[in-house]
C-alpha cells in the first residue's frame, strides 16, 4: 500500500509536508497547484510553492515531492511541467479538481471534467514535453455537476498516457460534504488501466480499510484526516494508536517556526490557528486551544501556552 499526502492549498505548505512526512507512513506529497495561465513561469515561482526542489524534491525526512500544475492550456501546461521536473520534481501531477470559483471560471480545474477532449489534449502534451522515465499523473473529482462522465475523462486521461490517476471520490457540486462515494473508483478501475488512487473521507484507519475494500484500490491520498491525525497514515499502515496530545502541541510549537525565527510577525500563529481548526476533529485539546490562543498574535504567547501543554502530557 502507498499513501500519498495530499496537495491542499493554502493549507499543506513546505513546513507542513516537513511536519508530517517526520511522523511518518507517507510515500509521496504533491504540492499545491502553480497556476499556469498563459507563460512560461520563473523558476522562483516553482521553488517558492517547492522549496524542496533545493534538496532533491524531498521532504527532510526523505518523501519525494511532485510539483502539482492547474491550468487549460495544453501547450503551456507542457512548457511549465518541463520546467518542473527540470528543476527535479519527481514527474508532474494535474489538477482537475479545484472547485475555485475564480479557477473554473478561466477554465482551469474541475470546469475541465467537463470537456473530456481537453483533459486528453492537456495530458497528451505534458506527457509528450516530459521524459518518459517521469511520470505525468492526474487527479481528478468523479465530475462537475453529475458523474456522467467519470468513466470517460479517466479513460481519456489513460489513453493519453497518464502515468496514475488519483480520484477525489465527489462531484465539484458535492464540494467537501461527506459521502465519498468510493464505489465509483472501482467502476472507473474497472475501465483502466493504470494505477488509480483513492481519496476522499479518510478519517481513520477503519474508513481506509473500507475505502481499500469499496474502490479495489490499495493506494489511498489523505488531506483533511491527517491534518486532524498527524499519525493517521502509521495508524494505517502500522496500527499504532492515535498520536497522544502533548506530541501533538510539540508538532505545533515546531510548525509555529517560533524556535527558528523568533516572534516575527502574524504569519505562523494564524497557521497554528488554521491547523487548530482541523486538529479539532480528533482532539478535544485543540478547541480549549484555540479559544486560549485565539486573540493572540504573538507566536511568543502562543508557544508559551503550547509549551505548557506539551510539557503536561510528558508529566501524565
Ligand atoms: C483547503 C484545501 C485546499 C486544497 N487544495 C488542493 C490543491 O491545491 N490541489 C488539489 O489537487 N486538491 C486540493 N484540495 C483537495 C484535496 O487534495 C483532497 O482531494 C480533498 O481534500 C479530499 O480529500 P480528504 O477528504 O482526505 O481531505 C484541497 C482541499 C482543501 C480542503
Amino acid at each position: 500500500m502507498r499513501i500519498l499526502l495530499a496537495p491542499m492549498e493554502g493549507v499543506v505548505d513546505h513546513l507542513m509536508r516537513d511536519m508530517l512526512t517526520r511522523v511518518g507512513g507517507f510515500d509521496l506529497c504533491v504540492t499545491e497547484f502553480v497556476r499556469v495561465v498563459d507563460q512560461k513561469l520563473p523558476k522562483k515561482t516553482f521553488f517558492k510553492i517547492c522549496p524542496e526542489l533545493h534538496h532533491g524534491s524531498c521532504t527532510p525526512a526523505g518523501v519525494p515531492v511532485r510539483v502539482q500544475l492547474l491550468g487549460q492550456e495544453p501547450g503551456w501546461l507542457a512548457e511549465n511541467a518541463q520546467t518542473a521536473v527540470e528543476l527535479g520534481s519527481p514527474g508532474v501531477d494535474l489538477n482537475f479538481g479545484c472547485p475555485a470559483k475564480t479557477v473554473n471560471k478561466s477554465k482551469g480545474g474541475a470546469v475541465l471534467l467537463k470537456e473530456t477532449e481537453t483533459l486528453y489534449s492537456i495530458v497528451k502534451a505534458v506527457r509528450e514535453a516530459v521524459p518518459s522515465s517521469q511520470p505525468v499523473t492526474a487527479k481528478i473529482r468523479l465530475g462537475f455537476e453529475d458523474k456522467s462522465l467519470a468513466i470517460e475523462n479517466a479513460v481519456a486521461i489513460t489513453e493519453a498516457g497518464a502515468d496514475q490517476l488519483v480520484v477525489h471520490a465527489r462531484t465539484k457540486t458535492e464540494g467537501y460534504k461527506p459521502p465519498a462515494y468510493w464505489d465509483w473508483i472501482d467502476k472507473i478501475r474497472q475501465h483502466t488501466s493504470i494505477p488509480l488512487v483513492a481519496n476522499g473521507e479518510i478519517w481513520h484507519a477503519q474508513d481506509a480499510k473500507q475505502c481499500q475494500a469499496q474502490s479495489g484500490c490499495m493506494d489511498i491520498m489523505l488531506g483533511r484526516g491527517a491534518l486532524a491525525m498527524p499519525n493517521l497514515a502509521r495508524t494505517i499502515k502500522h496500527q499504532e494508536p492515535i498520536m497522544p496530545w502533548h506530541e501533538v502541541a510539540d508538532l505545533l510549537i515546531r510548525y509555529s517556526g517560533y524556535e527558528i525565527y523568533g516572534d516575527k510577525g502574524r504569519y505562523y500563529p494564524n497557521r497554528i490557528k488554521q491547523w487548530c481548526g482541523y486538529l479539532k476533529r480528533q482532539y478535544a485539546q485543540a478547541d480549549v486551544l484555540f479559544n486560549d490562543i485565539r486573540r493572540m498574535q504573538k507566536a511568543e504567547d502562543i508557544v508559551a501556552v503550547l509549551q505548557r501543554q506539551s510539557s503536561q502530557g510528558t508529566e501524565d
